[in-house]
């Protein structure tokens, strides 16, 4: 699933980065790819994925 649409980035991305990269925030996924930098819509869903995927680790 496309948690960022306007940049194609799935939730499996974002978990991928968070556990292989040691993202811990949204900051460092966006230091990374360029997540929310268009309509910002996806932001508020990505921040939760990896606050989930950081708490699960
Ligand atoms: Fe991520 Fe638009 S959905 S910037």
């Amino acid at each position: 699933m496309f948690v960022c649409l306007c940049h194609a980035i799935s939730d499996k991305k974002i978990v991928q980065l968070v556990e292989q990269e040691g993202i811990y925030d949204l900051k460092g996924i966006r230091q990374l790819t360029p997540l929310g930098s268009q309509c910002g819509k996806c932001i508020r869903q990505a921040k939760v994925l990896i606050e989930q995927t950081v708490a699960a680790k």
